[in-house]
């Protein structure tokens, strides 16, 4: 097999020449990283479930007229993707005091938000991604005022798309984060949905029992990361006893 060229190489993703113009092939690691890279270890088939679980979410955003870049997946840990222009900002939803919200704001982790709440943040890692306001985000020209508009919009849409398919499978999505990019069509430029959206990047709570099935199982020392990952994708309808599912979609839990 030809060496492929690796463009970037991320935290938890490496990003790999595609095979036509345009195209990038996106590989996801077992490496799992918080607080900007102080803490690290891998975890055995994180990026398998994180592939599967972000092309289930990219291809349902895309069946509900969220444009992103995800063309198909190839194999387990790899997907064709479109290659786009990062916009250096990472987009945080809340919906749930969680984090460094509650931290920030002295509140209760856990209480509900009078709405949700879109944040942005500056992505670097020199500087720990602080967090910006619109202001910072269209005057050092990261963004302009339009395409910070069309962020707010998509990530709003993809808030209230998110939070129905889990709470549809008895998860609560207190929050995540997202990232934009440019897709330059001909003469056309788009922003589109890009990166990833898993477990690595959403808190997700059971809705029963408030477990987290997310990162925090890893930032927090709680253990059982790769259980509550393989739970989500089970929910989601991806993966049954820890083999690939029929892929008929979430199973629906049933509240009492
Ligand atoms: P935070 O409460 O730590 O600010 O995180 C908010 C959400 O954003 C949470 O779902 C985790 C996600 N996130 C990332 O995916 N990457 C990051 O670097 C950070 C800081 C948060």
């Amino acid at each position: 097999m030809s060496r492929r060229r690796r463009v970037y190489e991320g935290k938890a993703k490496i990003l790999y020449e595609g095979p036509e113009p345009g195209t990038l092939i996106q590989h996801f690691k077992d490496d799992a990283t918080a607080f900007n890279n102080k803490k690290q270890d891998r975890v055995e088939g994180k990026g398998v479930l994180n592939n599967r679980i972000s092309e289930f979410l990219f291809q349902k955003l895309g069946e509900v007229g969220i444009p992103n870049h995800f063309i198909k997946r190839l194999n387990m840990r790899e997907q064709l993707i479109r290659e786009v222009e990062i916009i250096p900002v990472e987009v945080v939803v809340r919906n749930v005091a969680a984090g460094s919200l509650a931290k920030r704001l002295g509140l209760d982790e856990g209480t509900a938000l009078p709405r949700s709440i879109v944040e942005f943040y500056y992505k670097s890692n020199e500087l720990n991604d602080p967090m910006v306001s619109e202001e910072h985000v269209t005057a050092f020209g990261w963004a302009n005022p339009q395409e910070i508009d069309e962020m707010i919009a998509m990530a709003l849409r993809i808030n209230d798309f998110l939070s129905g398919l889990f709470m549809g499978v008895g998860i609560r999505l207190v929050d995540f984060k997202i990232e934009f990019g440019r897709l330059f069509d001909n003469e056309m430029m788009r922003i589109v949905l890009a990166d990833e959206i898993s477990p690595d990047c959403c808190r997700l709570w059971d809705i029963e029992t408030q477990d987290k099935l997310d990162k925090d199982r890893f930032t927090k020392d709680l253990g059982g990361l790769i259980e509550a990952y393989q739970e989500v994708a089970r929910r989601l309808g991806l993966f049954v006893d820890n083999r690939p599912g029929d892929g008929s979609g979430p199973v629906l839990v049933s509240s009492k």
